[in-house]
């Protein structure tokens, strides 16, 4: 265990950044093995009724193309994902008031049908609806803390509780969920000393999964003249957060790729188990535009799997043939 001094040394020295990026990489190979879980991901909603200042989808963005894939439409993103070989389906949108309780329930039991695990990501929900999920099938759940710093936090998410944020995530371990949490490197003001405490965070809340990602100003949003987040910083988080829980599933983000071509790859090869294609058409894919130059936008699902899987192999790692369950979460 590392102290909170520790983790600020090491974030803020980057002269052993490669040693950092090994160890990682080799307690990854001890605790979880060379599998690479993929996921598929369905951006059901690009609809949100939140204002959080990074991102494209707020609720204020009026030039975003506004879509929501249906209920039908989304089971059978899921059926062709299942068909492909998925073993997990996420699903994720914007807070949509649309997805009733009783509409999520149907999409969720069909879906499990299907045999899959399945990760929700539909942001803050009461205790009674995401037990309604759980009930329903619903295996694990996503939500970011964003940032551990309260003052940053709400600077950051105009009409949003941060202690209703930590309840959620205590709500959804009580649950019985697998739980995934996380944070945004780079946002305006964010301290050193701010990501040190996100990383023991995920310690404290006993994260089974973690995902971390650099900020990407978008221009349509408050922060559009700030810097994007710094992808060696996010990479070094994330290592660091491989090393503090050796056993949970850390997925190699979209956003990380985004900044750097081969981002995934070095991701996977610093700590990260886990990659979120996309398995939804492009039609959707470019108006989910949380910020610029999302990766993979113009691709449909069948070139996503063969590109990260020839990715994937190449480095000597294998494509998990199950559900990928983190380890983490089974030993407790
Ligand atoms: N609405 C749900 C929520 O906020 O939990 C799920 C969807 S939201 C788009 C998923 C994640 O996108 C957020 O947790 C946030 O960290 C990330 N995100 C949003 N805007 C971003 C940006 N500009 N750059 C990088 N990541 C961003
Ligand atoms: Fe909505 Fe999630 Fe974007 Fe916040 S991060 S505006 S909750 S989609
Ligand atoms: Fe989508 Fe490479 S993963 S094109």
């Amino acid at each position: 265990m590392l102290t909170k001094q520790e983790i600020i040394d090491i974030l803020k020295d980057d002269t052993n950044n490669e040693k950092l990026f090994l160890k990682a990489d080799k307690l990854r190979q001890e605790h979880v093995g060379d599998e690479v879980h993929l996921r598929g991901l369905i951006e059901f909603s690009n609809i949100c009724k939140c204002q959080c200042k990074y991102c494209g989808l707020r609720a204020p963005n009026k030039e975003v193309t506004r879509y929501r894939i249906y209920e039908d439409d989304i089971i059978s993103y899921a059926r062709n994902a299942a068909d492909m070989g998925y073993k997990t389906m996420v699903l994720q949108s914007g807070e949509d008031e649309y997805f009733t309780v009783e509409k999520m329930v149907k999409i969720i039991k069909e879906i499990k049908k299907l045999g899959v695990a399945l990760t929700l990501s539909i942001g803050e929900k009461s205790y009674d609806e995401y037990k309604a999920y759980k009930d329903a099938g619903a295996d694990r759940y996503l939500i970011r803390i964003e940032t551990t710093n309260p003052d940053l936090y709400a600077k950051m998410h105009p009409n949003m509780d941060f202690n209703k944020r930590i309840k959620c995530l205590y709500d959804i371990k009580s649950l019985g969920y697998e739980t995934g949490t996380g944070c945004l490197v780079g946002l305006p003001g964010q301290t050193i000393e701010d990501l040190a405490q996100d990383i023991l965070f995920f310690k404290e809340i006993d994260a089974d999964m973690v995902g971390i990602g650099p900020l990407i100003t978008h221009p349509q949003t408050p922060l559009k003249d700030e810097n994007n987040g710094d992808f060696w910083l996010a990479l070094k988080v994330m290592a660091l957060t491989r090393i503090i829980l050796p056993d949970i599933n850390i997925p190699a983000t979209t956003a990380m790729e985004t900044l750097n071509p081969n981002g995934r790859i070095i991701a996977l090869k610093s700590g990260a188990n886990v990659v979120m294609p996309n398995v939804t058409s492009s039609e959707y894919r470019k108006k989910y535009e949380i910020y610029p130059n999302k990766i993979c936008i113009h691709e449909e699902p069948d070139k996503c799997q063969n590109c990260i899987s020839a990715k994937i192999k190449s480095i000597g790692r294998t494509i998990a043939d199950n559900q990928g369950q983190s380890k983490h979460f089974l030993s407790k």
